[in-house]
């Protein structure tokens, strides 16, 4: 029997590398911090239906934990795990199905573990463990308000506290005492101990339950107290008639709803000591300091491991890179070579896998990221972090009622997060490119999302997911009430809702797109038979889906060369025209696209990603049946068609119109205020009756990007 046990083994070995790689990668699953804890975790769950779980990054949260229920006798249907960021989802998905032996997604009908990001849905009919970006869980929800098949939801990366987050985390309280026909798990996750705030909001009971509950039941007494009936109802499940079973659910659901139960594990992390270096007094460059710090710890610290250099954004972190390389160059063969590899959302997948791979013999990997780096993904082998104490952070300007991108100091959390990435493997060291005294003046944590951006996508998504009292919505930090008010207006305004406050039938189809309201609203106009330009628009829309197509120009040298070439692609009524242009150029090359991206001094990089969303939009407006035109888009240079598409711009984006004033200043219609058209704008320098511009920078002073020449009968015809 045993022999016989073990030639089966083997010959399943023999066969299949995926089960092969499974027993390798099994060793060092066994290693993780939470490797101790299944069965806890497993028990907590059986008792409980919310399990607030805290652990360092690289502790094996997100990897583990939905492998751990998968198979518990309540789990018979799907285990959703969100995640903030795309990156994240996609390389965890692929791990764990590395780690289960089974295929990823849609590569074959038996696969168990896929991914649903936006413009990407890799998922097969077995799908059992899914990773989703947070925005695609809501849409998920938008479809199926009660998530019928998923068992359980895992709420990744809380601390990070987005907007998209704290709804999910609204939703599944209002779920968790409403849905009658399945038992229904939530595991919420965080790389920080910071979780009071948590238990005590999955352990209040929602209003309308609250009302029909004498006892109010504190987070620490529910820890501990009853929940037996679990386990047995639903162990009994089978046997039972779809009418009993349908009973059963309700007395089932209504003692969860009186004994609502909350559990808090921690997982200790796996630390080794980081040294921490402050600089003496405060840089005046960063960028300077930075390069400085890199060739310093390169040259003169005879510990190997690779650097992770934390910075605010992809045109910092390409600059850097160049400067790097260039560098790196002149550096004698005593030591080791220098291989460069950037991070950051907008980069394509082959591109963000690449720092995860080991560098190559007798090389040192220093990738410079955003703060994706900082708990989202673990990239393996770094021992030395050097983090700028910056990052950009969206922040929502009440007067323009805009979102803006601005360069923050960090809080001490992340801080100290970004410090123990160099820490995960052996002992390392954290060159904090600040002085201690700022480190000591630092925030305490980061201010949720929900308290600093526009509320617009957030209020439609409750108002399409049938949650019409907003301003009653169960947040985790409610946020600012004017802010709320004010996308309540946007989105009147954008006519996606009625006047009574309900989301009306273009509100829900804008809800299903995967884009911001204004953004969608342009999709739908430019569908409409009069303006009839749908092909353009998304091709437009999918431009400004990436930070930038064009490539940073430094040099005077290269500066000359890029006006000549973009020249050839600009087009009179400005940026986004000239966007249009550039893709529909891209596209029609078919020799050699990155020569041509080259030749343009456009990123090559930022156009794959494009095409990639470009293609998306158009099946989901296919699907949405708001295109039904099959011919080739109009040229560019078709003026009727530059007057249409701006037109439709206008109409998403009317809040971000400005006039010149007679003093040659553009001053915004809304809020009256200064603002110039960016450098980067093909209009720079240009005065003209009226702009409009898709997002709104603050540098040295207010800029519009992505700007176009409107003219002020076309805003009143769109206003009315
Ligand atoms: O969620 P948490 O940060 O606690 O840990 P995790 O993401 O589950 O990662 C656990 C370990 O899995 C990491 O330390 C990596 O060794 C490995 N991992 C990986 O190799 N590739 C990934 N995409 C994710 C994790």
């Amino acid at each position: 029997m045993e022999s016989n046990k073990s030639t089966k083994r083997k010959r399943v070995d023999e066969k299949t590398p995926l089960q092969q790689k499974r027993v390798k990668l099994l060793e060092g699953r066994k290693r993780l911090p939470i490797w101790q804890k299944q069965n806890e975790i497993r028990s907590v769950l059986r008792d409980h239906d919310v399990l607030v779980l805290s652990g360092e990054t690289g502790s094996g949260k997100s990897t583990q934990v939905p492998q751990f229920i998968l198979d518990q006798p309540w789990c018979r249907g799907k285990i959703a795990t969100t995640q903030p960021r795309r990156v994240a989802a996609i390389s965890l998905a692929r791990r764990v199905a590395e780690e289960m032996g089974t295929p990823l997604g849609s590569s074959s009908p038996a696969s168990k573990v896929g991914y649903s990001v936006r413009f990407d849905e890799n998922t097969s009919p077995s799908t059992r463990i899914k990773y989703l970006t947070e925005g695609m869980l809501l849409q998920e929800m938008l479809r199926d308000a009660t998530m019928g098949q998923y068992s359980c939801v895992i709420v990744d990366e809380v601390h990070e506290r987005s907007v998209n987050v704290d709804l999910i985390l609204g939703f599944l309280k209002l779920l968790l005492s409403t849905r009658r026909d399945k038992p229904l798990k939530v595991v919420v996750m965080s790389a920080t101990a910071d979780v009071d705030s948590l238990r005590r909001f999955f352990s209040e009971r929602p209003t309308p339950i609250r009302s029909a509950i004498s006892t109010a039941v504190t987070a620490d007494t529910v820890e501990t107290d009853g929940n037996e009936s679990g386990p047995e109802s639903e162990a009994s499940w089978d046997g039972l008639s779809d009418s009993e079973q349908h009973r059963a659910a309700s007395m089932a659901e209504d003692d969860r709803c009186s004994e609502k139960s909350v559990a808090y594990c921690h997982v200790e992390g796996r630390q080794y000591p980081v040294l921490t270096r402050y600089l003496d007094s405060h840089s005046d460059d960063i960028m300077e300091t930075t390069l400085h710090r890199i060739f310093q710890i390169h040259c003169k610290e005879p510990m190997p491991g690779d650097l992770l250099v934390f910075m605010t954004g992809s045109d910092k972190i390409l600059d850097l890179q160049k400067i790097v390389e260039e560098y790196a160059q002149n550096l004698t063969s005593d030591f080791p070579k220098l291989l460069v590899l950037p991070l950051f959302a907008a980069l394509s997948q082959a591109a963000q896998q690449r720092p995860f791979q080991p560098a190559p013999p007798n090389t040192r990997k220093v990738i410079l990221s955003t703060n994706i780096a900082e708990t989202s993904v673990t990239v393996p082998g770094v021992r030395f972090v050097v983090d700028t104490g910056m990052a950009k952070v969206k922040q929502f300007r009440i007067r323009l009622g805009l979102d803006s991108l601005l360069v923050k100091q960090i809080s001490k959390s992340s801080a100290d997060q970004r410090k123990g990435r160099a820490g995960r493997e052996a002992p390392g060291q954290c060159h904090r490119l600040y002085t201690e005294a700022a480190y000591r003046s630092m925030d305490e944590h980061d201010k949720p999302e929900i308290l600093r951006c526009d509320l617009s996508a957030a209020v439609l998504t409750m108002k399409a997911r049938g949650a019409d009292d907003v301003l009653g919505f169960p947040f985790l930090t409610p946020p600012p009430r004017d802010a709320m008010e004010k996308a309540l207006l946007n989105l009147l305004q954008l006519g996606a809702l009625q006047g009574t406050g309900r989301i009306s039938a273009l509100g829900r189809k804008i809800a299903r797109l995967p884009l911001t309201p204004s953004l969608g609203r342009v999709i739908i106009e430019a569908a409409r038979p009069e303006m009839d330009c749908l092909l353009e628009v998304i091709d437009i829309v999918a431009c400004l889906s990436v930070e930038s197509i064009w490539l940073n120009v430094d040099t005077e040298e290269v500066r000359e060369r890029a006006q000549i070439a973009r020249q050839q692609l600009a087009k009179r009524s400005g940026d986004h025209l000239t966007l249009l242009a550039a893709v529909q150029a891209y596209a029609a090359e078919q020799s050699d696209r990155r020569r041509w991206a080259d030749d343009h001094l456009i990123s090559h990089r930022a156009m794959q990603s494009v095409m990639d969303v470009r293609k998306q939009l158009t099946a989901q407006c296919k699907q949405a049946k708001l295109l039904l035109r099959t011919t080739e888009a109009s040229s560019a240079s078709d003026e009727g068609l530059q007057e249409r598409v701006l037109k439709c711009f206008l109409r998403g984006f009317s809040g971000n119109v400005a006039r010149l004033c007679p003093d040659g200043s553009y001053k915004t219609f809304i809020g009256n205020q200064t603002v110039a058209i960016h450098p980067s704008s093909v209009l720079r320098g240009r005065k003209l009756e009226a702009i409009l511009y898709n997002e709104f920078v603050y540098t040295s002073k207010a800029y519009g990007r992505n700007v176009s020449a409107v003219q002020l009968r076309w805003f009143e015809e769109v206003v009315e």
